[in-house]
């Protein structure tokens, strides 16, 4: 996977190298083309490579060189650690393109304000996640070419640059795992396969795992998460994982994570061409499942706690209805004027779960509004919170992911809109007025007062275009934001 060795060797045919815009300053610790005695500088002043930011450059030169890449990262000074991130994605996809399976970096070539454990991190988790492959169902099917293995040209500090280089491996693979879930269709995740996966991750990780079948959540009083099972063939599961990094079960660190595997919006149904994506309504678990498996790779000294509430939202004679009224697990009483606000009833019951676990602090996380997407568009997650710090310690970590977030207010107006009900505590669906908002609002009503973020992946869980870090289709969003915040 990875080895890091203090020179070039003539085993090193595929090299990489960055290039800032300030040439006085780069640091190169292999010739460019050792044959001709040609410089950088005059490479770059031929034309024949580029500073430009995210330029790949390619020289041929004879064995034992056979060929150096040049990305471009830009100016130094401007260096953040997403434009670092996508520049290298940007430049494994192509190198694992041309079907170079080993790859030599010339890690001095990166020295800049980032430290190594930062570099080292960003390039180990850009490597997996930019060449990436969803898992597919074509019977003639290219087998995926992909970057095997990394050499690392580093002088020195061999053991921090490893450690970050499998820190941003096991990041990858968690970004990896979310997307591969997403991915796949919901006659085959059923919320059954998707627990049936959660056991395996919990075996590989040695995590305690939990699966609530229907008659506990009835013997709990999961009506919320029952009503919007309630015209399904397919069991619904809550999947609870444990994992324990510290001596006692306390500060636990709570993830909820939406498992809706298909959302046809029940009785409120949606319109054919709002439903195709649907799979994909279980984001927010995937994203908890993928920060999991990172955490199990690394095994920070924390406490955290994932609840997974998972059903489809189907139509059936016994399916449930808009002026349902159901109680939650709370006790609380919901009135129902919509079954395609079905995610909130969820995540209702599992935040509550969540709290008889002792959770300390809630991160929810769903695609749970097409309103975040009208506001916030694809390139950003919509947040809501009653911490502010605990917000922004996540937005800053949400950030240096590339993964970044946006508060959206959460008030007495708003939180005053989910309790209007003349029959019951509180109803799913207020208005269309706001209604990203209500959606957290609806889930805030069960946290309560235990600090909470609420992460809405609708617009961000999908990419509709292949970009530098991964392919077209799922992201695999705030697996890496939820991992960041138990690992800082
Ligand atoms: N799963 C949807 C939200 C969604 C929309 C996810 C687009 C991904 C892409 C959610 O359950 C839903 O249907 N929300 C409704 C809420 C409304 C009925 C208050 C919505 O956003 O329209
Ligand atoms: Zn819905
Ligand atoms: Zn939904």
């Amino acid at each position: 996977m990875f080895s890091i060795q203090n020179k070039e060797t003539e085993n090193d045919n595929t090299l990489l190298i960055g290039l800032f815009k300030e040439e006085a300053e780069q640091k190169v610790s292999t010739d460019v083309d050792s044959s001709r005695k040609e410089t950088l500088d005059m490479y770059i002043k031929s034309g024949d490579i580029s500073n430009r930011y995210k330029t790949l450059s390619k020289v041929l030169s004879p064995p034992p060189n056979k060929r150096k890449y040049f990305i471009g990262l830009g100016e130094k000074k401007e260096l953040t650690k997403h434009s670092f991130r996508k520049a290298l994605g940007h430049a494994f996809q192509s190198i694992a393109k041309e079907g170079h399976e080993e790859i030599t970096i010339d890690f001095a070539s990166f020295t800049s304000h980032l430290s190594i454990e930062e570099l080292g991190e960003i390039i180990g988790e850009a490597l997996y996640t930019s060449t990436y492959h969803l898992p597919s169902f074509k019977t003639k099917r290219q087998e995926p070419k992909m970057i095997r293995h990394l050499h690392v040209i580093s002088e020195g500090k061999e053991e921090p640059l490893l450690k970050a280089l499998e820190k941003g491996y096991a990041l990858a693979q968690g970004v990896n795992t979310a997307r591969h879930l997403v991915h796949l269709p919901a006659n085959i995740l059923t919320p059954s396969e998707l627990a049936e996966f959660a056991k395996t991750l919990a075996e590989d990780h040695e995590f305690e795992i939990e699966i609530l079948e229907k008659a506990d959540m009835e013997k709990l009083g999961m009506g919320a998460l029952l009503a919007v099972n309630q015209g399904s063939v397919e069991p619904p599961k809550m999947i609870v994982m444990k994992y324990q990094g510290l001596e006692n079960w306390e500060d636990v660190t709570a993830f909820v994570g939406k498992g809706i595997t298909y959302d046809t919006g029940g009785y409120s149904i949606k319109p054919k061409t709002g439903m195709p994506g649907m799979k994909g309504d279980m984001g927010g678990a995937a994203a908890v499942l993928g920060a999991m498996d990172t955490i199990g790779l690394l095994k920070p000294k924390k406490n955290i706690l994932a609840v997974i509430p998972s059903t489809d939202n189907m139509i059936a004679g016994d399916a449930f209805k808009p002026d349902d009224v159901i109680s939650s697990m709370s006790g609380k009483t919901i009135e129902v004027l919509n079954t395609d606000a079905e995610g909130r009833l969820a995540l209702a019951d599992g935040v509550t779960y969540a709290k008889s676990q002792k959770a300390g602090r809630i991160f929810d996380v769903a695609t749970l509004t097409g309103g975040v997407v009208t506001a916030l568009g694809s390139w950003m997650t919509g947040a809501m919170t009653n911490h502010q710090e605990l917000f922004n310690d996540l937005q800053q970590i949400s950030e240096d992911m590339g993964e970044p977030i946006w508060q959206l207010p959460y008030n007495e107006d708003y939180k005053a809109q989910v309790r209007k009900s003349d029959i019951a505590d509180l109803n799913n669906s207020p208005t269309r007025k706001a209604h990203v908002i209500m959606g957290g609002a609806f889930v805030g009503a069960f946290v309560e007062e235990t600090p909470w973020v609420h992460l809405d992946i609708a617009g961000t869980s999908i990419s509709e275009s292949p970009h530098d870090l991964g392919p077209k289709g799922p992201t695999g969003v705030m697996s890496k934001t939820l991992a960041g915040y138990v690992l800082s």
